[in-house]
């Protein structure tokens, strides 16, 4: 079988499971039940765990429950905050103290190191660790390679979710996972804080970029297929667990500021937010990282309701629940929910959290200690937690392997993964416009390039990227190129001229076009926290200036989430949007142009028109209907819609047909569909089937992503390509509690500018 089919189906299975995300226990289980409910049939795994945890004190149990900074134990706090949280030198005897008296037993790190020092450091600490854990328990090691391994020096580091999504290429997010695990896994990186599975409906929001993009439907299928490559891949004797995050509602906050408030509904919690991490879950994600925020008015570190009765009780999660950095702590000096760390603590640990990343102080062992001792905390409440931490630590084959290997460094940067990378970049480039087609650009004698990313590789790499803040130009490798560089390379015969503001205007003369490479400088969380949605005035007014000189602009936007510029996207001759593509942004952007790539990226979100009126595709129809649209200057919301895309070469779709216009039953009914390539050229195309409820008990969507896939036609090559429709899994919604609804009624299936109506009678 196919390896892409495997996916698909694996992935199907998933989706459709999440289905059952409504099922429930009729009453709350006591922590002994949960405990046995919680026994997986490994039983060598289950028995060894039994015979450790009986030799384990209070204490060794608390520490399994932490999470320290590598930085914690940083000689020099200062020199390690100036580096991004990279701790150069680390104390031997603080560390060596710290584990002996806390027997912690998981650190995280951040920063960027060669492969090599990334051994050395995970042996170090891992040594240490068991010269002085009494019962010998391996240290777990979390990490963000968030994209790629974008925390190694001569990594392979990919386009950011927002690019993968744009893919619509499923392997590719399943590359990405392989890849980052290949890299990584034997350099004592086992835990890897990915995917984010927010949905990317807050455009405002500083973390978009991490999301796949604004659709439920797309989150989950990439997202598991990203955990299936990262969990599935084994380096000899090592693997690593990926760690889907932020369980739950971090994705939308009101304010668009990063861990911020989030209201929202039940009914469109459970409808938009919960199927990916269900997706994730079926596909045996490993662990989870809480979100720091709160939904309607309870944190969600401090919320038994979600991190128990949903996220175990509803969705059947068994492994480890870790909170965010600092969360627990967060939850007396942020949400105030609490007066002081202990009662933190007490609730955290009552809501359902196994693992505190706490992770500059060890205060929370102390705190959890003592709410032992009083007997308010029980310690087989401990023991439940450290099973699913020691579960993990033994999946991952820790407690035979603990130490690293430098068998595998050339894994790192290996030719295929950067292969994947390159794909990935190359099909995530949407080419927005094209009028005229003007690109691609036929030998051009000059080109002129301006706009503040035309000369730099962060902007490509964007957060994450080899700091936290991504924002470090002398840190990334040459083997990145500029745009600049990437033109100069794509068209040698062409006069590529750099200029600036200031000089522009007597550069233009005798250029076929103006290139104006703009978009946002590279942040992370809050630190990309903005007041506006518009692109910064001094790049508006550059690309207003360039329009006005007469000379075709090809504008080129490279930023986590869309920076509104109106009607100036009218004016410009082509538009690219380019998101965070990674190490090979540059040259597919360059590659595009010329021709060399054809286009094959759709939208994973919706760029908004105007900053003012920001909604995703799949609207309501309230959200915008003819009552709100009187004023022809607002009928407009987006200048390109969530799944759409420009190529070099033309589709045709044809022949969409289904069993019969009324049907009845639990289906599958296979729908079917022709596309033909009709252009001149080869080309990718991904295919986008969307479903519309006409009519149904709660409102809803106007249209939603049920299923997608994509292809490669030669000219003049068609394909068929069918979807097997099942009512409860493509037809149904929930309600507030999220019991799945079918309803018969008319439905809408459409794909491409094909669309076919149905009724559906149970
Ligand atoms: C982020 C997480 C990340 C963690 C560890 C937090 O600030 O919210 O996504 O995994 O830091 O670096």
């Amino acid at each position: 079988m196919n390896q892409n089919f495997v996916i698909l189906l694996v992935i199907a299975g998933c989706l459709w499971s999440s289905c059952e995300m409504g099922k429930k226990k009729d009453q709350p289980m006591s922590v002994s039940q949960r405990i046995d409910w919680e026994r997986t049939d490994n039983l060598e795994m289950e028995s060894f765990i039994d015979d450790l945890l009986a030799k384990m004190s209070v204490v060794e149990k608390i520490g399994q429950m932490t999470q320290v900074n590598e930085s914690f134990f940083a000689v020099d706090q200062e020199q390690t905050e100036a580096t991004g949280g990279m701790a150069n030198l680390i104390d031997s005897a603080m560390l060596a103290e710290t584990i002996r008296d806390y027997q912690i037993g998981s650190f995280l790190t951040g920063g960027t190191r060669p492969a090599e020092e990334w051994y050395q450091l995970g042996k170090y600490l891992q040594e240490v660790n068991l010269q002085h854990s009494e019962n010998k328990i391996p240290i777990v090691f979390g990490i963000d390679h968030v994209h790629g391994t974008n925390y190694i020096q001569e990594g392979t580091v990919f386009p950011h979710n927002i690019n993968l999504g744009a893919t619509f290429n499923i392997a590719l997010a399943r590359q990405c996972g392989q890849s980052t695990a290949s890299e990584a896994a034997a350099l004592g990186h086992h835990w890897n804080f990915a995917p984010v599975l927010g949905v990317g409906r807050q455009k405002f929001w500083p973390r978009l970029y991490e999301t796949y993009g604004e659709d439920t439907w797309l989150a989950g299928a990439m997202g598991s297929a990203y955990i299936q490559g990262l969990e599935e891949e084994k380096v000899g004797q090592y693997r690593m667990a990926a760690c889907a995050k932020h369980f739950l509602g971090y994705s939308i906050p009101q304010s668009g500021w990063d861990r911020t408030v989030v209201d929202i509904s039940m009914q469109k919690l459970y409808e938009y937010l919960v199927p990916p991490f269900q997706a994730a879950f079926d596909t045996d994600v490993k662990t989870i990282m809480i979100n720091s925020g709160e939904i309607n008015g309870k944190p969600v570190h401090a919320s038994y309701f979600y991190l128990t009765t949903l996220l175990r009780d509803q969705m059947g999660f068994k492994g480890v629940a870790l909170t965010d950095y600092l969360d627990i702590i967060k939850l007396h000096t942020e949400h105030f929910v609490t007066g002081n760390e202990k009662e933190s603590t007490y609730e955290a640990i009552m809501a359902g959290v196994d693992m505190s990343m706490t992770p500059t102080t060890i205060d929370f062992c102390r705190h959890l200690r003592e709410l032992v001792e009083e007997g308010r905390i029980s310690e087989e409440r401990l023991d439940l937690s450290v099973r699913r931490i020691l579960r993990l630590k033994y999946h991952l084959g820790l407690f035979d392997h603990p130490l690293p290997s430098d068998e595998y460094l050339d894994n790192v940067g290996a030719e295929e993964h950067r292969n994947a990378a390159r794909q990935a970049a190359e099909e995530s480039i949407v080419l927005m416009k094209n009028d005229h087609n003007r690109l691609p650009l036929q030998n051009p004698d000059k080109l002129l390039l301006v706009g503040k990313n035309a000369n730099l590789k962060k902007a490509l790499g964007g957060g994450w990227t080899y700091t936290w803040q991504g924002n470090d130009e002398s840190l990334y490798p040459d083997s990145w190129q500029t745009v600049y560089e990437a033109l100069k390379a794509e068209f040698p015969a062409t006069e590529v001229v750099l200029a600036n503001w200031e000089n522009y205007m007597q550069s233009a003369s005798g250029a076929d076009a103006i290139v104006i490479a703009t978009g946002e400088d590279p942040y992370a969380e809050g630190w990309g926290n903005i007041n506006e949605l518009d692109l910064p005035t001094e790049e508006k007014e550059l690309i207003e200036a360039a329009i006005n000189l007469g000379t075709p602009v090809i504008l080129v936007l490279i930023e986590g989430r869309p920076r509104t510029i109106g009607a100036l996207y009218d004016q410009c001759d082509a538009v690219i949007f380019a998101g965070l593509p990674g190490m090979f942004g540059a040259q597919a952007i360059a590659g595009v142009m010329s021709g060399r790539i054809n286009p094959s990226g759709k939208m994973s979100i919706t760029y908004p028109y105007k900053s003012g009126h920001v909604i995703p595709y799949n609207y309501k129809h309230m959200e915008y209907s003819y009552l709100n649209v009187y004023n022809p200057e607002i009928q407009r919301y987006s200048i390109a819609d969530f799944g759409s895309g420009e190529s070099y070469t033309t589709f045709e779709y044809s022949n969409l047909t289904l069993p019969d216009t009324l049907l009845y039953g639990e289906g599958p009914f296979t729908a079917s569909i022709k596309v033909a390539n009709t252009g001149q050229r080869a080309g990718k195309e991904a295919v986008l089937w969307y479903l519309s409820d006409l009519v149904a008990s709660y409102t809803r969507p106007n249209k939603a992503l049920k299923h997608f896939e994509k292809i490669h036609l030669e000219p003049g090559e068609s394909s068929m390509l069918q979807f097997d429709i099942s009512p409860k899994e493509h037809l149904s919604f929930p309600d507030e509690k999220g019991n799945l609804l079918v309803e018969k009624g008319y439905f809408v299936l459409a794909v491409g500018d094909q669309h076919i109506n149905f009724y559906y009678n149970k």
